[in-house]
């Protein structure tokens, strides 16, 4: 575990792998970097017999992460955003596959790329600050790394339909009825109880914790990947738009034009 990574740390806590994403001044957002190292963290925690748990969360107090870099997407075209979203759903696939229970540490905004994240991980405990949600419909795209199927499974049709397509985004403790939490608890005590989880996970069998997950996931493989198929397409289609890019290009200059007023 002693690789040197940009975007992200990982360290290891007895048999507890935490990566942390670890661009706070930007909100963690996801950029090509940081979605090539958290892939790498994953393989590599797989790889550790002594780690039996990994946790993923966010650097700072604001957020998991609030999405794609934005600054990187306004440049794709059809191509290449076919090509990231495959990048996408291919490393957080990794996390569903993986033999250990991967839980996500939700420490403030869990926007578009960031909720996709937490998704496809196991369990998911919120602070009491999150917010979770799909702003992608503002930027006249939708998402692309498994977000439209995973959210689907997780809290239903109606509930996805709400946050995809009208954007809606859901606090913590609404996040916990509609099921897309498992938990919330105060901000300051959201790693104390994540760690407790990892310990009740990590005290039972191995081989028993890693088919259960093999066994539940099973049930929505082979429609996951179909649909993981239509999202990409979909997703890639988007960006053909003149529209799409303005709408991206309005948010990068937002972010241009404020560091020219310093
Ligand atoms: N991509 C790139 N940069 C991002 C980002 C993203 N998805 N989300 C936030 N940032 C950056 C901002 O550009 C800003 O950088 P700057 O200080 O260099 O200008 C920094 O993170 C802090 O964000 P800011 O917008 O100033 O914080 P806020 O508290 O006012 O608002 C959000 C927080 C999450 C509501 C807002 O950042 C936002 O809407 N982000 C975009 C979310 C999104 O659309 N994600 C899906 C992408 S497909």
């Amino acid at each position: 575990m002693s690789k040197h990574y940009t975007t992200i740390k990982l360290r290891k806590e007895q048999t507890t792998a935490w990566i942390t994403l670890d661009r706070p001044d930007k909100l963690n957002a996801i950029n090509a970097t940081m979605l090539q190292e958290l892939s790498e963290a994953l393989d590599t925690t797989e790889r550790d017999v002594n780690v039996r748990c990994v946790i993923i969360t966010g650097a700072g107090e604001k957020a998991f992460s609030a999405g794609a870099d934005i600054t990187e997407l306004h440049r794709l075209t059809q191509e290449t955003a076919a090509e990231l979203s495959r990048k996408g759903q291919q490393a957080f696939t990794k996390i569903e596959t993986m033999s250990k229970p991967v839980i996500a540490a939700i420490n403030g905004y869990a926007l578009g790329g960031g909720l996709e994240l937490a998704l496809a991980c196991d369990f998911r405990l919120a602070s009491n600050n999150a917010e979770l949600g799909f702003p992608e419909m503002k930027l006249g795209i939708i998402p692309g790394w498994g977000g439209t199927q995973r959210l689907t499974w997780t809290v239903g049709a109606a509930d996805a339909k709400r946050m995809i397509m009208l954007g809606e985004r859901v606090k913590a403790e609404e996040a916990l009825k509609i099921g897309l939490v498992d938990k919330v608890v105060p901000l300051d005590e959201l790693e104390a109880e994540t760690n407790a989880l990892s310990k009740r996970l990590v005290e039972h069998p191995t081989e028993a914790l890693k088919l259960a997950k093999h066994s539940v996931n099973s049930v929505t493989k082979s429609i996951l990947e179909s649909g993981l198929k239509k999202e990409t397409e979909f997703f890639a289609l988007l960006f053909s738009k003149k529209k799409t890019k303005e709408r991206m290009d309005a948010f990068v200059s937002k972010r241009n034009k404020k560091e020219g007023d310093l």
